[in-house]
């Protein structure tokens, strides 16, 4: 119980006259400090302006009044105070001071923020799967939940960035929403474990798959490197949400506070069910992206068919292969006979331009360990430092294969350079073989289509009229004898059966 005792007129306002032991025991101040100044010792930063004036207008007419407020302990302290002021009047009825009954309600006030806090965090997630429902492409899904996550969730700042696999490790930002877009665009950080970059919230998020919160950043230790920074954009804490697939994490959602505040463990649980919702809807877009590419990759394939010369076919092929593989360089070879093995290529393009055919030995180029395996990856940066081809492309990565004949030898080779690695490797590959079957059958053909005209000129060169005709006597075949001795040309004898002749 606090007595005060005043008048309610300004700019003195009500002055204490008399404060209980737990007045001294919750706010710190001894009775001897406080006796003689106003109760506005109490106030501060959050304290709620607009409480203070219903006090105010109260006090100005001897009302009762009941309030809730933010008070500050003698050390800083922040905690939630009810009051209940009434004025008390002097024996001829004469209001003359006032009685204020004052209780902690810190525990209830942190109890029904949680609780907001986690309808909050409810409702994101309801919204969320709406958003995951009907998103039809990635972009768009990023934003429309970085943006979510500030209209619903209450955070001020919130970004989703994906985890590169280059060397720096750095971190791809696909969607920043917010009053920091400048911090997180211009903030230097990487999710490797060796460099400073790397030691922050996000970088350990990637690393770990498991959410990292500070739930103010002057407290944490851990983020020095960003401290500062963080703070002039007006970020005070953090959740870093990781985005999990199967048994990677491939990005993550950061979620910046604006004010220091505890995050509860089932609001911890709800956001990482929100991260796998996203993180599972992300994927699935990806999935339904790759599968149309790989539709349209076989759409490629079979109207590679339609052109008819043979080194136009491999030429629309490979182009076609480059640019459903999103590859840097694309080529197909043909591997001559004898040894050692030498290729040469049936088609090469570089960077978009067909380039002049050329030979090699394949034992001593990139395509080496098509020699003994039918398909490789191979990182070209430790391998071929020297090679004019990757130099020339800044390649980094090899992706090869056989070309294998009906017989299973091998009969040419088809392989892609990369100039940045390669995210998605399961989809490379196995669209990579559609292309493989499809040239290496074409290859075949046309080696089958040299083998029947030479054995076909030789039929020619024979002196002797030779005919072949099939089991229903259809003439199939007539060499150039045939043609001077029976007068019929090879074309006209084969529309008819033996017995017509
Ligand atoms: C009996 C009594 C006790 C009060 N106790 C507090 C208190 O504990 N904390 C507080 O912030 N304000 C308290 N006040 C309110 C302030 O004294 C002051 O009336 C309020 O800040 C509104 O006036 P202002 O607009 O001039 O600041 C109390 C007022 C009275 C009359």
């Amino acid at each position: 119980m606090v007595q005060y005792f005043g008048t309610a007129l300004l700019p003195i306002g009500p002055r204490i006259v008399f404060v209980n032991d737990a007045f001294e025991r919750r706010t710190g101040y001894s009775r001897e400090e406080v006796i003689g100044k106003t109760p506005r010792i109490l106030q501060g930063e959050k304290t709620q302006r607009n409480e203070l004036d219903r006090i105010r207008n109260a006090l100005e007419k001897w009302e009762p009044v009941r309030a809730e407020l933010i008070n500050y302990t003698k050390n800083g302290e922040e905690f939630w105070l009810e009051l209940d002021i009434v004025p008390v009047a002097d024996e001829k009825g004469w209001y003359t001071h006032w009685i204020a009954v004052e209780r902690d309600i810190t525990k209830r006030k942190l109890a029904e923020l949680e609780l907001v806090r986690l309808n909050r965090a409810l409702l994101m997630r309801s919204e969320m799967a709406k958003l995951i429902n009907t998103a039809t492409d990635e972009l768009t899904l990023v934003n429309d939940a970085c943006q979510l996550a500030i209209d619903i969730g209450g955070y001020c700042t919130t970004w989703i960035g994906y985890a590169e696999l280059d060397k720096q490790k750095s971190i791809h930002r696909a969607a920043i929403k917010g009053n920091a877009i400048e911090y997180v665009k211009s903030i230097d950080i990487s999710w490797a474990k060796d460099v400073s970059q790397g030691l922050g919230p996000v970088g350990r998020t990637i690393r770990c798959g498991l959410p990292v919160i500070s739930e103010a950043f002057v407290l944490d230790s851990t983020f020095s490197y960003w401290v500062k920074y963080a703070l002039s954009y007006g970020l005070h804490g953090i959740v870093s949400l990781p985005l999990n697939d199967k048994n990677c994490t491939f990005g993550l959602f950061c979620l910046y506070l604006n004010e220091p505040r505890p995050i509860a463990p089932e609001e911890i649980t709800l956001l990482m069910a929100l991260a796998d919702d996203l993180a599972f809807g992300i994927i699935s877009l990806r999935t339904r992206e790759q599968q149309q590419r790989a539709q349209d990759a076989i759409i490629k394939v079979a109207t590679s068919i339609s052109v008819n010369t043979d080194m136009g076919f491999f030429e629309q092929l490979n182009r076609n292969m480059a640019e459903s593989l999103q590859a840097d360089a694309a080529f197909i070879a043909r591997v001559l006979p004898g040894e050692p093995k030498i290729a040469r290529t049936l088609t090469a393009i570089v960077g978009n331009k067909n380039i002049d055919n050329f030979e090699y030995p394949i034992a001593d180029s990139l395509c080496y360990r098509l020699i003994h395996e039918d398909e490789c990856i191979v990182d070209v940066t430790m391998n071929f430092p020297n090679s004019f081809l990757i130099n020339h492309l800044n390649a980094t990565t090899y992706v090869g294969r056989r070309l294998l004949n009906s017989a299973g030898e091998m009969i040419g080779l088809i392989f892609l350079l990369y100039s940045k690695p390669i995210k998605e490797i399961n989809f490379v590959t196995s669209t990579h073989k559609i292309f493989a079957v499809r040239a290496a059958a074409e290859l075949e053909r046309l080696a089958t289509d040299i083998r029947i005209r030479q054995q076909a000129s030789l039929l020619d060169k024979a002196q002797d009229a030779i005919l072949v005709r099939g089991l229903d006597q259809q003439i199939l075949f007539w060499n150039k004898s045939a043609e001077r001795l029976y007068g019929w040309t090879a074309a006209e004898a084969m529309q008819f059966k033996v017995n017509k002749l």
